[in-house]
This record gives C-alpha cells, sequence and structure tokens, in this order.
C-alpha cells in the first residue's frame, strides 16, 4: 500500500554524466517495494513531486536506491541535496513486474535503455534470488553515460551496447539479437521508440514493459502519460494503471 513517508539521504553520488544515485533509508518503504514500483518524491521549490524508480532496495539496511538523470529543474534541485537531509515520499507506487507463470526452468532476458536500467537492475537482483538464469542488454548513447555494468554482470550474462559504439558493441539493444541466447519472457524498460522496437523484434514472446520515463505528475492530473490500448478502453495512465503493462496490451 502506497504511504506518505519520510526518507532520510544516506549517500548521494554522480556515478555517470548527468545520472545521480540516491539512497535512501526508510523501513516501511524498504520492506514494501517491488521491482517495477516507483517513488513519488516532493523536492523543496517544485510544485509537483518527481516520479522515480527503484533501482535497488536492501531490507536489511532498510534502504532504497534511485536512479536519476539530470533533465530539469526538479532533478537539478534534487541532485543537489545532501547526506542527512531528509525528503517527503509517497510510495511504493505503481504495480511492478509480474513474477507470476514463470517457472524455475524459463530463462529471463532483460532489456533496459538509459534511465530505464534502473528499474531493471532491481527486478534482475529479485530474479536471481528466486533463482532464475537471467541475461541482460543494456544500452546508453555513449561511454560517458553507462553505469551498473559491473552490477549486472554479477546477475548474468551482460551485453553493453551504446548508440555511438564509444564503448560495449555499437547500436541499439534490438541490434543484439543475435548475441542473445535464447530465454522464454523478457523485460523492458526505457525510451518509448526503444521499447517499440523491442516490441516488435520479439513479437513471438512474452513481454512486459515499463513506461516509467514518460511519466510528468505521476499522480492521474496531468495526462502526459496516457498510452493508447488494444483492449479497447482506448487508453491508460501510465502512472495509475502502470507504469508496467504486457507488451501486447499497450499500442505504441
Ligand atoms: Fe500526469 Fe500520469 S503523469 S497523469
Amino acid at each position: 500500500m502506497i504511504k506518505k513517508e519520510t526518507m532520510k539521504i544516506i549517500s548521494i553520488n554522480v556515478i555517470a554524466k548527468e545520472t545521480v544515485e540516491m539512497v535512501l533509508q526508510n523501513e516501511y518503504i524498504s520492506e514494501n517495494a517491488a521491482p517495477g514500483q516507483f517513488l513519488h518524491i516532493s523536492v523543496s521549490g517544485c510544485t509537483l513531486r518527481r516520479p522515480l524508480s527503484i533501482a535497488a532496495v536492501n531490507r536489511t539496511a532498510m534502504t532504497v536506491t534511485i536512479l536519476f538523470k539530470i533533465i530539469g529543474k526538479g532533478t537539478k534541485r534534487l541532485s543537489e541535496y545532501v547526506e542527512g537531509e531528509t525528503v517527503d515520499v509517497l510510495g511504493p507506487a505503481g504495480n511492478g513486474f509480474p513474477l507470476k507463470n514463470l517457472s524455475k526452468k524459463d530463462k529471463v532476458l532483460l532489456i533496459g535503455g538509459g534511465i530505464g536500467v534502473p528499474p531493471l537492475y532491481f527486478l534482475g537482483c529479485t530474479l536471481k534470488e528466486l533463482g532464475y538464469d537471467v541475461q541482460a542488454v543494456i544500452g546508453f548513447q555513449s561511454k560517458d553515460f553507462v553505469f551498473y555494468e559491473e552490477r549486472f554482470k554479477k546477475l548474468g550474462e551482460t551485453i553493453v551496447v551504446t548508440n555511438d559504439g564509444s564503448y560495449g558493441e555499437k547500436g541499439f539493444v534490438t541490434d543484439m539479437v543475435d548475441k542473445i541466447t535464447s530465454f522464454d519472457r523478457y523485460y523492458s524498460c526505457g525510451p518509448a521508440p526503444m521499447l517499440k522496437a523491442v516490441t516488435n523484434t520479439f513479437q513471438d514472446k512474452e513481454g512486459y514493459l515499463s513506461f516509467e520515463e514518460r511519466m510528468g505528475c505521476g499522480i492521474g492530473a496531468c495526462y502526459a502519460c496516457i498510452i493508447p490500448t488494444n483492449d479497447g478502453s482506448n487508453y491508460k495512465k501510465i502512472c495509475q494503471d502502470g507504469p508496467v503493462f504486457r507488451a501486447e496490451e499497450v499500442s505504441l
């Protein structure tokens, strides 16, 4: 259940170009957060809260890690917070990645792009703990933006892709089809064009997409996040109905 909580900043670090990792402590959120869910953070001086996906949870230390890219006033201000300060958070919010009907012999592929990579790390850790075979393809603009490569490699076979070829493989995540070993289900998060390409490439596979990058207000008020659906309901709101949907459920 989503609750309003105060979270203490344990650490804040720039881990790649324009990319900040923040570790926050709170017992309730760390106990209840599931992969694919997000925190709805109030930033001082900003009217609207910022929806930011959860990248990792440490239930022993009662911490939750979030990553964000500095792209506007709110995220710039958030990047200026320091250790020991607190933030007002609504969370854990949204419907996370479903794990049901996954059998132990199933192989899972995680496909992430840019700031869509963090929620897949939390998912990968959870799947690994549960004993699943995980592989990942993570894509970034260029070398300067790459993060969490080593962490993903500890979970399973991982391919790093950069659009300009300055690190890892050159191209887009969907260009790696020939390098990916067989899998049964995929989970993906990233920019909408990437999710569309992923859906088209893996039409014959069961897939789940997280659209967390496309949220605005995060509370159903701005309609910035609506997405057309294939189920006759015309559209869904990513912030309230998602951010995770079955690949065939939405029209990209
Ligand atoms: Fe504003 Fe969903 S983000 S309505």
